[in-house]
């Protein structure tokens, strides 16, 4: 999943349909969103967006697969998107034991985990901020307490 080598030879495309991409990504992560995990759409429409398609599909990935991995037990995941003027949102919410405040300022950082080994690389959130930020000028923030951790990503509507 994190095949970010690719990264600098993705085309640019043109018409990237962020609704399409995410629910994608959900029919990969079925068998993970089996264990009794709600999906929540709260979907606004949105317009095509000039993008890296396939790199955006790994942020969503990444991000559900970090909410997924954040819940025990009966849990929903919250997918928002929204326009906000020149630039769209995508929020990933979930409702799972949340991220310690006291690791929240290092979890971008490369190879950082709390997770087993063999189980996290610590890259995930790395990568999708190389993503988001450096390929495609947008931002990529998150809130979180205990029972209620969302991650926004804003992408412009014309990356040029
Ligand atoms: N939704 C979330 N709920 C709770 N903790 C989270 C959430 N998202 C991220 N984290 C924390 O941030 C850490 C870093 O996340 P990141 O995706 O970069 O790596 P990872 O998930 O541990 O490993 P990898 O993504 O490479 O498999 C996680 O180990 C976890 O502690
Ligand atoms: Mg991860």
């Amino acid at each position: 999943m994190n095949n970010y080598s690719y990264m600098d030879q993705a085309p640019l495309q043109e018409e990237v349909d962020i609704h399409e991409g995410i629910e994608n990504t959900l029919t990969i992560l079925k068998n993970k969103l089996k264990y009794g995990v709600e999906v929540k759409r709260e979907y606004g429409d949105l317009p095509h967006i000039c993008a890296f398609g396939s790199q955006l599909n790994q942020v969503w990935t990444n991000l559900i697969d970090n909410a997924i991995d954040g819940m025990k037990g009966k849990r929903h995941l919250w997918i928002r998107k929204s326009q906000e003027s020149v630039r769209i949102l995508v929020e990933i919410a979930d409702d799972g034991a949340g991220i310690p405040s006291e690791i929240q300022p290092r979890i971008f950082e490369q190879f950082f985990t709390t997770k087993e080994v063999g189980k996290g690389t610590g890259l995930g959130l790395d990568i999708s901020r190389r993503i988001v930020v450096g390929q495609h000028k947008g931002e990529i923030r998150f809130d979180s307490q205990p029972g209620d951790t969302s991650f926004q990503v804003r992408l412009p509507i014309n990356l040029q």
